[in-house]
């Protein structure tokens, strides 16, 4: 009798401990960490994402802002994690196409050595001056950047950042790639000085200077796509401004370190997926600017290729460019 019953008890630990295991991902928050000060773009889509990812995900994702080094300090820090799916990252065109170019020493390896979990979102790049700069149009501004550069001043969310390396475009095609150019933990805080006028402009995100836009505290001289948006109708393309060289997408995507469970992976694109599917996720995203992404470019792969597309692309310019 004694021994049926301790063969019991040790039946009834060992199916509760078997449990215990295969109690489904997540079974504790998940930090999401934003390699960016809170406020800009990266943190913006990472919020409302994030948001809606936490209700399928049945925990909390939490957002962690680890700024600094053009956002490849918290991405270093998200990807060298234990790969639990309890770490993971927003990043973007800058930390995972543009920093291997622009850091040779940079600590994380986006094609080879992470865990790509989907396209977040399309944040198309606008160039924005403080409100009362001289020039009413992109050809005026292209004209005073070029005949007197030492006099402007450009916000960057430092080197590698979707900011700076939008601009370095910018500027390799006015062929004044030098320029006054302020370091800013994100695009965020640099935003609030181009507002109160201590910088003179910057290449940036739509998502986090559409509201400031249509404010009219700020000036958008044109968006590098090859369609207006219509979050910002008024805002000419690059080609109708007169620049049609001048064309970069810029977007927003999750990453975990590599060697996350499959069970994880598979949980958080189907949470990422449920959250661009949500009407309202939609709508906050759509009012801001954002592009969602295809189908495709929502999965690990589609975004891993994206990822290597870009990095192609931008390569050649970054790494001949000052810094
Ligand atoms: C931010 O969130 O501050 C930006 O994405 C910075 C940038 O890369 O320009």
């Amino acid at each position: 009798m004694k021994r049926t019953v301790l063969g019991l008890a040790a039946a009834l630990s060992l199916a509760l401990a078997g449990g215990a295991h295969a109690q489904a991902y997540p079974t504790k928050p998940v930090t999401m960490i934003v390699p960016f000060a809170a406020g800009g773009p990266t943190d913006i889509i990472a919020r409302i994402v994030g948001d809606h990812m936490s209700k399928t995900l049945g925990q909390q994702v939490v957002i962690e802002n680890v700024a600094g080094a053009g956002g490849t300090t918290g991405i270093t820090r998200a990807l060298t994690a234990a790969p639990d799916g309890y770490t993971i990252a927003m990043g973007h065109l800058g930390t995972f196409s543009a920093a291997p170019a622009t850091y040779p020493g940079l600590k994380y390896d986006p094609i080879n050595g992470m865990q790509p979990i989907g396209m977040a979102g399309g944040t198309p790049i606008l160039i924005v001056g403080r409100k009362n700069l001289d020039a009413a149009d992109l050809k005026a501004f292209v004209a005073a950047v070029k005949a007197n550069p030492d006099k402007f001043n450009e916000a960057h969310a430092g080197l590698g950042s979707v900011s700076w390396t939008t601009c370095t475009l910018f500027k390799g095609i006015l062929g004044t790639p030098k320029l006054n150019a302020v370091a800013y933990r994100g695009t965020g805080p640099a935003l609030n000085d181009l507002v109160s006028g201590q910088i003179d402009f910057m290449c940036d995100q739509i998502v986090s200077v559409s509201e400031q836009v249509k404010a009219g505290t700020i000036k958008a001289y044109a968006i590098a796509s090859a369609q207006r948006s219509p979050a910002l109708p008024n805002v000419p393309t690059t080609t109708e401004a007169g620049l049609p060289e001048y064309q970069i997408e810029a977007w927003n995507g999750i990453a975990a370190p590599k060697g996350t469970p499959k069970e994880a992976v598979d949980r958080l694109v189907d949470a990422l997926n449920k959250a661009l599917n949500d009407e309202n996720t939609k709508k906050r995203l759509l009012e801001l600017g954002t592009v969602l992404p295809t189908a495709a470019e929502r999965t690990p792969d589609g975004f891993a290729a994206l990822i290597k597309r870009d990095a192609a692309k931008l390569d050649p310019a970054l790494k001949a460019a000052p810094k």
